[in-house]
């Protein structure tokens, strides 16, 4: 581990979704950051992995297997990050599932399992270990949500619903302990290189009848000003920054790192 920048020495993170994507990044960058990282995931193999390679940099890591939209799963996870590493005090609510179909077809069960994963999870989440930060006085809960927070796209009825809702959730929360030395907020990527965009481009290719390349010129990058996706790495780096100590009245913000996609 890099010992110049590790501002959050002594700190325990939470990461849900820390397998693959974002959710690995950002388990990599505040663990090298001094945290200990406790890495929550459905894909056993992958946190597995993820955490193994913490340990192995010198870092301290933990892997928790979970259903983050599963009530009965958060209490273990809880009480085995708390046993294992401490109270945590830096909550990154990252997991996250896309389903893409017209709203006439969309099915019901993916509505309820989209929702579940990206806006109850959150609740669950935030609801269990507030408690923790606000006795220790300090705290910090980044919720990654999306340019679909604030803008829509045809075909993700259920993620833009549930995106929208977890930006309002950020706020709400925020605005509840405010006073408790906790901040809130929200970092909405636009489009990501992580397999959860591939899988779109492939999908969205079938819906619109393209190619590969003329989704990503003609449905992905139509609207985003620069023309590229963000890596992954960017938003570690503006998560790190948020868990700061510059960023303490940085709270109910939503930080979009979204290639310009909403100022055009
Ligand atoms: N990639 C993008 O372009 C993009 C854009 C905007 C927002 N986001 C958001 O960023 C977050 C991370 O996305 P990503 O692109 O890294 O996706 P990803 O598919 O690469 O990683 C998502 C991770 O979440 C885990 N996961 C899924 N369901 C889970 C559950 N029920 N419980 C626990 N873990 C679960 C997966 O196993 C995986 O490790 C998501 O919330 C997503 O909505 C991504």
């Amino acid at each position: 581990m890099n010992d110049s920048k590790v501002i959050l020495e002594g700190r325990v993170a939470l990461v849900t979704g820390a397998g693959h994507g974002i959710g690995r990044e950002v388990a990599f960058t505040l663990a090298t950051a001094g945290a200990a990282v406790c890495c929550v995931d459905l894909d056993r193999d992958a946190v597995e992995t993820v955490a193994a390679s913490i340990r192995h940099q010198g870092g301290k890591a933990l892997a928790l297997i979970a259903d983050v939209a599963a009530e009965d799963d958060v209490d273990r996870v809880h009480d085995d990050c708390a046993s294992a590493l401490g109270t945590v005090q830096i909550l990154v609510n990252n997991a996250g599932v896309q389903y893409l179909s017209p709203v006439e077809e969309f099915p019901i069960p993916e509505w309820d399992r989209l929702n579940g994963i990206l806006l109850r999870g959150p609740f669950l989440y935030i609801r269990r270990f507030v408690p923790g930060m606000a006795a220790q006085g300090w705290g910090r809960i980044i919720n990654l949500t999306s340019i679909h927070a604030v803008v829509a796209s045809p075909f993700k009825t259920a993620y833009v619903s549930a995106k929208h809702g977890l930006l309002g959730l950020t706020r709400t929360v925020a605005l509840e302990v405010a006073t408790r030395g906790i901040t809130v907020n929200a970092v909405s990527p636009g489009y990501t290189r992580t397999r959860l965009v591939e899988n779109q481009i492939e999908k969205q290719a079938e819906l619109h009848g393209l190619s590969r390349q003329q989704v990503l010129e003609k449905v992905m990058f139509g609207p985003i000003p620069q023309k590229e996706l963000v890596e992954p790495e960017e938003l570690a780096q503006a998560i790190l920054f948020l868990c700061s100590e510059s960023a303490r009245h940085i709270t109910g913000n939503n930080l979009m790192v979204d290639a310009g996609w909403t100022v055009a």
